[in-house]
Order: structure tokens, then C-alpha cells, then sequence
């Protein structure tokens, strides 16, 4: 992830190369990163609090709190810190780098490794809008970004952070449908993929509500409708929203 945030970022030009510094325990991988965009390889983590004005922390949830606050005192007053740990809060971070710290919690999820990410921006309360901006046009460079509160975090998982499972699950069925009916399976993940991605876009793009694009594609006595009738009488967005609900509950109970 953290990855997909530097060649966001360097692809955008907002940022030069040079004016990046990275650090992660494998000299080899800052190495590649290196050969890779031309950033600058920084040999600790304290090297790169020191050095940037704006710090992002891509470590592993679990290793979050300690990596902060081994930098917390080589920061610079004004820096803002970044993190894009799932379920670590504002008030855990705070409490890893000082509660007088800019700091920004976010929640990208997997497609922003093709460029079509989503991310949920969080800033805590000294973060000035200017930094703000700053960030949503960072996260922007491979995807969408949308400022929400604190608590909004539990649905940003449920439809965003692990939809893309939701999805795939979604598009593996279509396929395998496609298959029964005889066609090539690699054709059937193309076509089931598309029709995903095109929808999406349509949603996006004309601002209709989804009931009405459905609609359009449903004529009076069509197969569409055909379609339709066994999704309703299945409970499809029943399922939908129960299971959106258990996985926002879980995100709930975990960050407890
Ligand atoms: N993957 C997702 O879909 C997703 C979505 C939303 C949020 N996130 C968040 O993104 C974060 C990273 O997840 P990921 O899937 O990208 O994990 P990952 O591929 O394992 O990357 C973790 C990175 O952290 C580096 N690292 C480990 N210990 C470190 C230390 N002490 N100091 C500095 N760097 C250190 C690793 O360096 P080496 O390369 O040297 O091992 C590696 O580059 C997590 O907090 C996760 O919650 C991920």
C-alpha cells in the first residue's frame, strides 16, 4: 500500500522524486524503491521523520504504535503524520506521538494498487484545511479520496476497505454462470469484470440513481427481469446489507 502511495504521488508530478525519503527495514526493498522512482533511501525511520514535512506510516496495524513512537520526538513541530493503519484511531496515534501532533488517519483499500482506489481521510483537530487538501489531492493521484469523521470509519470498511472481496465474489459467480452456459472461462472473467466496471463508471458518471440505471436495463417481459425476480426472491440485497452489517459490527468490536 504504501507502494501504491509513492507512485501515486510521483506520477502525479505534485512531488518530485527527490523531495521523498523512504525507510523500511530491508535495505534491499529501499534499494528497489530507489532504482524504482529515484526517491531517496533513508537509513531509519528517524532519518525520515527528521527529514519530511509530511510523514506516512504504511507499517502493519499491529506494529503501528510502536513504530510512532520510536520517531515521536524526531519530528518536527510542524510536521503532519499520516497513517493508513486499518482500526489504529486518531486517539491511539495521538497517544504514540503526542496529542500537540498534526495527524491524519486514512483508509485506502486495494484497488489503489491499479489506480482506482478509494480512501477515507480522518484529521484530528489541529490539522490546519490546507493540509487537508493537500492530502485528498495526495490520495486523489490514484484514486478517490473523501473527508469523513472518526466514525464513519466502521461503514468506510464495510463499503469500501473490504467491498473489493465482496465484489470479487460477485464477479467469480457471474463467471461461473457464464461457464454453465458455455463459454471460455478466461472470456467469462472479462466479460463478468467489465460489466462490473462499466456499471460502476455509469453509477459515477451519469449521477442516476441505481434503481433508475436498473430499470433501464430491464424491458417489460425481457430476460433482464427474469434475472431480477430470482435476485429479489433470493434475498440478494438482504445478504448484501446483513453481511455489511456483520463485517461493520466487527470493525466496530475490534477497534475497542
Ligand atoms: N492492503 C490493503 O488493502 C490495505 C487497505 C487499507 C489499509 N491498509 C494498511 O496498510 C498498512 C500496510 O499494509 P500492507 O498490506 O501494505 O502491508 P505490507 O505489504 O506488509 O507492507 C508493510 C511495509 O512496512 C514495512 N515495515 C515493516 N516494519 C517496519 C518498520 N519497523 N519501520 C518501517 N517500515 C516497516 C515493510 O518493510 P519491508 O518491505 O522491509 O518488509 C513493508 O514495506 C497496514 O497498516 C494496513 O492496515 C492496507
Amino acid at each position: 500500500m504504501g507502494k501504491a502511495i509513492l507512485g501515486g504521488l510521483i506520477a502525479s508530478g505534485q512531488v518530485q522524486p527527490g523531495q521523498i525519503w523512504v525507510y523500511t527495514p530491508s535495505a534491499d526493498n529501499v534499494a528497489a524503491l530507489h532504482d524504482e522512482f529515484g526517491i531517496n533511501a533513508a537509513e531509519s525511520a528517524q532519518d525520515v521523520a527528521q527529514a519530511a514535512d509530511i510523514v506516512f506510516s504504511a507499517v502493519k496495524p499491529n506494529i503501528t504504535v510502536k513504530v510512532l513512537s520510536e520517531v515521536a520526538s524526531s519530528l518536527n513541530k510542524e510536521s503532519l503524520v499520516v497513517s493508513i493503519a486499518a482500526g489504529v484511531t486518531l486517539d491511539q496515534l495521538a497517544r504514540a506521538l503526542g496529542h500537540d501532533r498534526k495527524i491524519i488517519r486514512t483508509m485506502p483499500n486495494t484497488p489503489s494498487l491499479v489506480n482506482a482506489g478509494m480512501t477515507s481521510i480522518t484529521p484530528n483537530a489541529l490539522v490546519t484545511p490546507e493540509d487537508v487538501a493537500d492530502i485528498v489531492a495526495i490520495f486523489r493521484c490514484f484514486g478517490e479520496a473523501e473527508v469523513v469523521a472518526e466514525p464513519m470509519i466502521h461503514p468506510v470498511v464495510g463499503v469500501s476497505g473490504s467491498a473489493p472481496a465482496y465484489v470479487f465474489m460477485f464477479i467469480e459467480a457471474m463467471a461461473d454462470a457464464a461457464v454453465l452456459g458455455g463459454m471460455p472461462r478466461a472470456q467469462a472473467y472479462k466479460f463478468a469484470a467489465q460489466a462490473v466496471m462499466g456499471s460502476a463508471k455509469m453509477v459515477l458518471e451519469t449521477g442516476k440513481h441505481p434503481g433508475e440505471l436498473k430499470d433501464m436495463v430491464c424491458s417489460p417481459g425481457g430476460t433482464t427481469i427474469e434475472a431480477v425476480k430470482v435476485l429479489e426472491e433470493k434475498g440478494f440485497r438482504a445478504a448484501v446489507i446483513d453481511a455489511m452489517q456483520a463485517c461493520m459490527a466487527k470493525s466496530e468490536a475490534m477497534s475497542k
